[in-house]
């Protein structure tokens, strides 16, 4: 059951986005799920950022993918957002799913890799969830803007909860959406008018609509037959979170 509200990045309008800082404040908030992009390391290792670079949301600079592991943890990832979280490092993959599940939240993971680094994510990926991901299939979406990455996530696991990622529909998505068993439909509310969420809803699943940080937008989508919404503010339906 998917919900109304996913904290996006985290509780990011409140903490540092995708750090365990704002998976906290996410959960202290009330969200009950929350998304978060994966990127790899120079060395392959899954850690939690949104931009190729390191430079908008660290104290580093450069490709988070030519940087090494050691280096990146090493990063402070929360001055640029506020003094309050000086030192706050960037998460790995492991920490994210450890802390989520301490918290009982749900989590849509967003795999932000190029194709040429399906295998690898995926390899990382399905490692970190046997290890640190205690409801299995339950409570978790895999989604990427790179189909490629989805590709990989069916052709290693036919059970994954599997989102097709994608800025506006097209119908030529709609292969893909049955070739991948998906479990959601996951898009910008910017490309959404009601008559593209009627067509949509033809396909009979959940509709997942990003970023959205305006009450009133959240209540027409919801209006439209939109399932839920990515929102930097957990708070942002007060009690209809849930
Ligand atoms: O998964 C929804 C949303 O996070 C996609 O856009 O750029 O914020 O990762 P972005
Ligand atoms: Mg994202």
């Amino acid at each position: 059951m998917l919900p109304k509200l996913i904290a996006h990045r985290g509780a990011s309008i409140y903490a540092p986005e995708n750090t365990l800082a704002a998976l906290r404040r996410a959960a202290e908030l009330g969200a009950t799920w929350v998304e978060c992009d994966i990127a790899l390391s120079a060395c392959g290792e899954a850690v939690i950022i949104h931009d190729d670079r390191l430079d908008r949301t660290t104290s580093g600079s450069g490709l988070v993918a030519e940087t090494r592991f050691e280096t990146i943890r090493q990063l402070d990832a929360g001055s640029w957002f506020s003094p309050e979280f000086a030192h706050e490092p960037i998460p790995s993959l492991d920490e994210w799913l450890s802390c989520a599940a301490a918290f009982n939240l749900g989590l849509n993971l967003e795999l932000k890799v190029p194709a040429t680094s399906a295998e690898l994510v995926v390899e990382k990926l399905l490692q970190s969830l046997e290890r640190y991901w205690p409801h299995g299939y339950s409570r978790l979406l895999i989604s990427s803007f790179v189909h490629e990455n989805l590709d990989r996530v069916r052709q290693a696991d036919s059970k994954l909860p599997i989102a097709l990622l994608m800025h506006a529909w097209s119908d030529e998505y709609a292969s893909r959406l049955k070739s991948l068993n998906c479990a959601s439909i996951n898009l910008s509310y910017k490309s959404l008018t009601e008559e593209m969420v009627k067509k949509i809803a033809t396909y009979e699943l959940p509709i997942l609509a990003y970023t959205v940080d305006d009450k009133e937008i959240a209540e027409c989508l919801f209006d439209w037959g939109v399932t839920g919404v990515f929102s930097n503010d957990p708070c942002l339906l007060g009690d209809a979170i849930r």
